[in-house]
């Protein structure tokens, strides 16, 4: 689903991503774990045609960045790392208008919103603002709008992050349905116990560097099942 070769961001002197290779299969759960700084965010907007490439090649579901770009927004949805909804609407509001975004039909869009909003568990609050929601609530709206399109691969820039451990679990659930429903996933977190949990391959990144890669059980056998001891080993840093 994504081939990256070489991967490069460049801010001026700073290279925010430092020429990374990776695949990630069709259908399968694919996680950037590292610290703050370490160029997840970077490399997601690159994914994501929002910001442009320095050098190196990327391709999504066979096409390529930059020259594909319209083509790739449609299959894909993405969840920011930022809450970006619309605080003068409702939930329901929020999805119809991203829908529009996409040229989905009306009559279409409702249904397929609405579908949406109880996938998320959401329906008791489908005329409430962002503002009403828990943070909780408010990722989980993220993530019902980012499929809005019903994309085939989902990127998703921590979405955990600043929930309590409960909170986080629900969101883990949703992600997991999404797998089983043959979806390909792209996370990043700083949480390395959830890329372990969640994910079929890691990447854990540093620097603008992939350290290591690979299923979490292989690539921690070492270090008694531990990406954080990996980590610590990788870097002589403790993260978080
Ligand atoms: N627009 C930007 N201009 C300059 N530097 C940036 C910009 N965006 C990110 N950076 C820098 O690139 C590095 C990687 O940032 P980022 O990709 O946000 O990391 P992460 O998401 O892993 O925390 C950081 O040093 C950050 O300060
Ligand atoms: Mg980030």
């Amino acid at each position: 689903m994504i081939e990256a070769r070489s991967l490069t961001k460049r801010y001026k002197e700073l290279t925010a991503v430092d020429g990374l290779d990776f695949t990630v299969p069709d259908g399968s759960f694919f996680t950037f774990v590292g610290p703050n700084g370490a160029g997840k965010t970077t490399t997601i907007r690159m994914m994501c045609g929002l910001t442009p490439i320095t050098s190196g090649s990327l391709e999504i579901a066979g096409m390529s960045l930059p020259d594909q770009v319209a083509d790739v927004k449609s299959v894909l949805g993405v969840v920011p790392q930022e809450s970006s909804l619309d605080r003068d609407l409702t939930v329901m509001e929020n999805l119809l208008i991203y829908a529009g975004y996409f040229g989905i039909e009306k009559k279409l869009a409702r249904s397929r919103a609405e579908e949406l909003i109880e996938f998320v568990e959401l329906t008791n609050k489908i005329d409430s603002q962002p503002e009403e929601l828990s943070g909780g609530m408010r990722r989980r709206l993220l993530i019902a709008r980012s499929l809005i399109n019903n994309p085939r691969l989902l990127i998703l820039d921590e979405p955990t992050t600043g929930l309590d451990p409960k909170v986080r679990r629900s969101i883990w659930d949703t992600l997991q349905d999404l797998t089983t429903q043959g979806m390909t996933l792209v996370m990043s977190t700083h949480y390395m116990e959830e890329a372990s949990e969640l994910s079929d391959i890691v990447a854990v990144m540093d620097h603008g560097k992939i350290l290591s890669s690979g299923p979490p059980d292989e690539l921690t056998a070492d270090y008694d099942g531990s990406l954080e001891k990996l980590f610590l080993s990788m870097t002589g840093k403790e993260h978080d």
